[in-house]
């Protein structure tokens, strides 16, 4: 049941390429929220999941766009302020995919170029949404922009691979960029840290269902499920969190702040 916590706002929400995927379900509760919204995914996402059946769903246009593309962003901010009759208030980034992880390359031979496409498409691409949406003053005042990441920018686990630097560039984008939308329109810029969720982009990496239940365990709250994050989002595009910018947000149940779980040695 919504709460009216985002009418009268306007978004644009990437990344929702199947049922599983965290944007999918932001998007559901942005929409039940009050909002009126945008979806957008890479052209190729198009034919690949069903995102046509979403936006059928919650009654909004999609703008196909890849993020790594400033002409395509350039267009997915124009003509989503012309659908929604004005500036947007919050954007959601939930874009991130690995060459060397879906190629199978160790971390101690991953191939360079493939790399560089890893932190466009994950990383860079979140600082060309935010320079596009800045450039065109496409964002009002106290407006809200959200990048998801995971914890393995501050810790090692092996099998995230080249992600880890992804995330650690995301991150930082978020803390530089918001210094300077805050400046300029007040705009926050956040990203949230999610625990392992059964994704297509979550479930690509090696042994993830055992490292799912194992992160579970370690979580005093257990994991955080997409449904929680996509409540976390709309607290994080709601005017009830405007002083909260340049943030990392840990959305995980405990985890990042577990040392040792009993839970984990009692089997
Ligand atoms: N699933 C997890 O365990 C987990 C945990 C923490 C953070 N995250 C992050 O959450 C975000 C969303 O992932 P998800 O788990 O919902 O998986 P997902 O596979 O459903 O979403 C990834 C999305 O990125 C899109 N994408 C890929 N290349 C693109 C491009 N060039 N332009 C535009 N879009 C592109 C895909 O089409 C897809 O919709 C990612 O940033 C991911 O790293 C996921």
């Amino acid at each position: 049941m919504g709460h009216g916590l985002l009418q009268g706002k306007k978004g644009i929400i990437f990344g929702a390429l199947d049922q599983k995927s965290i944007a999918w379900k932001v998007a559901e509760r942005c929409v039940e929220e009050g909002a009126q919204i945008v979806l957008t995914n890479a052209p190729v996402a198009m034919r690949l999941g069903e995102i046509n059946e979403l936006a059928t769903t919650l009654n909004c246009e999609i703008i196909p766009a890849d993020a790594t593309s400033i002409e395509d962003l350039e267009n997915l901010m124009t003509k989503s302020q012309e659908i929604l009759g004005g500036k947007l208030d919050f954007i959601l980034h939930s874009i991130g995919m690995s060459v060397n992880v879906r190629k199978k390359k160790d971390y101690t031979d991953l191939n360079y170029e493939w790399m560089k496409t890893t932190f466009d498409v994950s990383a860079i691409s979140f600082h060309k949404v935010l320079q596009t949406a800045f450039k065109q003053d496409a964002i009002n005042q106290w407006g809200s922009v959200v990048g998801l990441t995971y914890i393995a920018a501050q810790r090692t686990f092996p099998d995230y691979s080249e992600m880890a630097e992804s995330k650690a560039l995301l991150e930082s984008f978020a803390r530089s960029f918001g210094y300077h939308y805050a400046k300029k329109a007040n705009v926050r810029v956040n990203t949230i840290s999610q625990s392992p969720t059964v994704t297509t982009a979550g479930s690509g990496v090696k042994g993830f269902s055992d490292f799912f239940g194992y992160a579970d365990k370690m979580s005093p709250l257990g994991n955080a499920s997409a449904d929680a994050c996509a409540d976390y989002c709309v607290s994080l595009f709601s005017d009830l969190t405007r002083y909260v910018t340049m943030q990392n947000l840990f959305h995980d149940g405990g985890f990042s702040s577990m040392g040792m779980a009993p839970e984990i040695l009692e089997d």
